[in-house]
């Protein structure tokens, strides 16, 4: 064993890494070859999410692979024969990948050491996977312009305090949208992402199609499908608008402009999640969070189809003075009385629903006060 390295398997796939490398949080850069363990249920998605849509002969990058987990983990999971690429512009971590690579019997898999937006401006890709410290807008405009047409862009967004709404300045400056705190701020962070990736898409008459959009843990995840045409990408700024939320009412509100206070946007408000995609793929045990991955296909499944936003029980409690019911019973008894009701990934204590705020409350008054009868 190489000095101050670890082995540690994720999936099926070993891996040497830094002995001090992160075991939980978001992580920071300690000035080794950075490693995060708590990723390892996002790259069981990315391994799922490869072995359903990658094909044969593409070309896939890993383009910030540090100790190459991601990548090799596709590489060595998702069973296609295709040209898997890792890069870093750190020495070390091309080094370390190199070595990973070697203990995998993945000898075939090239490692670059390159500065990722000039990597992106030479050559072109069928998957380009941007994982960064913090936020990606530095390579989103970039990725997009390096992917063929029909290819996969995935960003990796670990700049949350923005994106909630806590830092809603640095938000405006980054992404160029207002975010704004609420009980559902993480739907709102990962749709003003998306939002910014159509907008940069469609500077180059390119569409973007959300496939597998989720926020787990510390971090936002996006797969989107980029596509060309100029009429493409004018639907799909068709579906950027504005959410305005009343914390009184409770409502959630598209509107046309931002300028009431609580206004967020301009952000996505299309569908996040292909039922289709969630549909086939599949938490097999040899991955290495399959239980979760198998719950997380459950909820996605059902919230796919639902419209924007979420209702949190505890407002709903909050606001009718009524002890909250269990939620997975609310979304039946909703279900029951002919509305679309489904849980979400984003909160457990989140429902999803068709209804008005009013509507809601008025089913949740009716269900809690039977309940406690
Ligand atoms: C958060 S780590 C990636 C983690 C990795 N994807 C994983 O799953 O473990 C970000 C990496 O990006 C690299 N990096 C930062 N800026 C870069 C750039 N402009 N070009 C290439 N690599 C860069 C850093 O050296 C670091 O190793």
């Amino acid at each position: 064993m190489p000095s101050g390295l670890v082995k540690v398997t994720e999936g099926t796939t070993d891996l040497l890494v830094p002995e001090s490398y992160c075991r939980g949080g978001p992580g920071t850069r300690t000035g080794e070859v950075f490693y995060n363990k708590q990723m390892e249920f996002g790259r069981d998605v990315s391994v799922m999410f490869g072995r359903e849509v990658l094909q044969e002969g593409q070309r896939i990058l890993d383009g910030l692979a540090a100790s190459g987990a991601r990548g090799l983990r596709m590489a060595n999971e998702c069973g296609i024969r295709a040209d898997f690429m890792l890069n870093d512009r750190d020495l070390r971590a091309a080094v370390l990948m190199k070595q990973n690579a070697e203990l995998n019997s993945l000898g075939h898999v090239a490692v670059l050491c390159r500065d990722l937006r000039a990597l992106l401006a030479e050559e072109q890709f069928d998957y380009i996977d941007v994982d960064p410290f913090g936020t990606p807008v530095d390579f989103i405009d970039s990725a997009i312009m390096s992917c063929r047409n029909r290819g996969v862009v995935a960003i990796t967004a670990t700049d949350t305090a923005p994106l909630y709404g806590t830092y809603a300045k640095t938000c405006l400056r980054r992404y160029g949208a207002l975010s704004s705190r609420s009980p559902f701020a993480h739907e709102t962070g990962l749709r003003i992402l998306i939002g910014f990736a159509v907008r940069e898409a469609a500077k180059h008459d390119r569409a973007v199609e959300p496939l597998l959009c989720y926020h787990t843990d510390h971090y936002f995840r996006c797969h989107l499908r980029i596509v060309n045409g100029a009429s493409r990408a004018d639907a799909a700024l068709r579906h950027l608008g504005f959410l305005f939320y009343d914390a009184k009412t409770l409502g959630r509100k598209v509107v046309e402009s931002r300028d009431k206070k609580g206004t967020a946007g301009p952000l996505w408000l299309g569908p996040i999640i292909s039922k289709e995609l969630v549909r086939r793929m599949r938490a097999t045990g040899d991955l290495a969070t399959s239980a979760r991955c198998s719950r997380a296909l459950e909820v996605w499944k059902e919230e796919a189809d639902m419209p924007p936003m979420f209702f949190l029980m505890d407002e709903l409690a909050r606001r009718t003075k009524l002890a909250p019911p269990r939620s997975d019973e609310f979304v039946e008894y909703l279900r029951e009385g002919g509305a679309k009701a489904s849980r979400t990934h984003f909160d457990p204590k989140g429902i999803k629903t068709d209804l008005t705020a009013a509507q809601l409350m008025q089913r949740y008054r009716r269900f809690a006060k039977r309940k406690r009868s």
